[in-house]
């Protein structure tokens, strides 16, 4: 569905991801995996066209995206839940959900994509009327993915799910994920410092290090493996 080839990222005169190379289908679960200032967000960032490689290329559905404007980007399907969720924090619920519907396609579907939205997050359909800033966060994370949903994509970019949650909580997100992934058909790319969470939903893995992918496999292999393990299990939950 997404590949991603060879690309090279900068913030500025610095680099942050070199040589970068992965596919994410759209059956299935992928994540990317990496400690902190690895280049996780900085590759997230780069599919959604914020920032541009300047090596490299990003095809969706075989067409190439890495050229086009962030806009053009998300009408072709593809929506990201970015880092700290940056809802409108005064705003209210089905406020934050409507901003959601960016696309001219999506706000002729706006209704029936919200009222799925809203099965989907029951919570949400109980707090449509307060401020975003009043929910929890867990309930602040389900919005951030349901005003992304609003927009129709085939590919759901999600950064750091697992954010400030308690486990549980994160548990109950992922297992709504995976369903929207089994039951819609969308595409879901999982960034994350939660390794063992991040595995355990995920199909298929990648690590990246300074920048480097530098693993990549079936995640249930990848979470058994020495190098996941010596690398990233002792500093889980930090
Ligand atoms: N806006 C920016 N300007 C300059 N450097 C940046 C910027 N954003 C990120 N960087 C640098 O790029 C590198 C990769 O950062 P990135 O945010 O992609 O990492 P990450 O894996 O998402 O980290 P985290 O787990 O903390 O979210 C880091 O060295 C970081 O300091
Ligand atoms: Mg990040």
């Amino acid at each position: 569905m997404l590949e991603i080839t060879g690309i090279d990222v900068f913030h500025g005169d610095l680099q942050a991801v070199w040589d970068v190379s992965l596919s994410i289908e759209g059956k299935g679960i992928t994540t990317l995996i990496g400690s902190n200032g690895s280049g996780k967000s900085t590759v997230l960032s780069t599919i959604a066209g914020l920032l541009k490689p300047v090596k490299g290329s990003i095809t969706f559905d075989g067409v190439r995206i890495d050229t086009m404007p962030a806009h053009k980007i998300v009408e072709t399907g593809i929506a990201m839940v970015p880092e700290g969720r940056r809802l409108f924090r005064e705003m209210t619920v089905l406020d934050n959900l409507e901003m959601g519907a960016i696309t001219k396609r999506a706000r002729q579907k706006k209704n029936e994509t919200m009222a799925w939205v809203l099965d989907v997050f029951p919570i949400l359909k109980e707090r449509a009327r307060q401020r975003a800033d009043t929910l929890s966060g867990g309930e602040q994370q389900m919005l951030a993915i349901g005003r992304s949903l609003m927009s129709q994509p085939r590919l759901l970019l999600v950064d750091e799910l697992s954010l400030g949650l308690a486990p549980v909580v994160v548990q109950k997100i992922s297992h709504i994920l995976d369903e929207i992934n089994k039951t819609r058909g969308i595409g879901i790319f999982l960034v994350e410092q939660n390794v063992v969470m991040a595995l355990e939903l995920a199909d298929t893995g990648h690590i990246i290090e300074n920048g480097c992918i530098v693993g990549s496999g079936k995640a249930s292999e990848l979470l058994a493996s020495d190098q996941v393990r010596q690398a990233y299990l002792g500093m889980d939950g930090e």
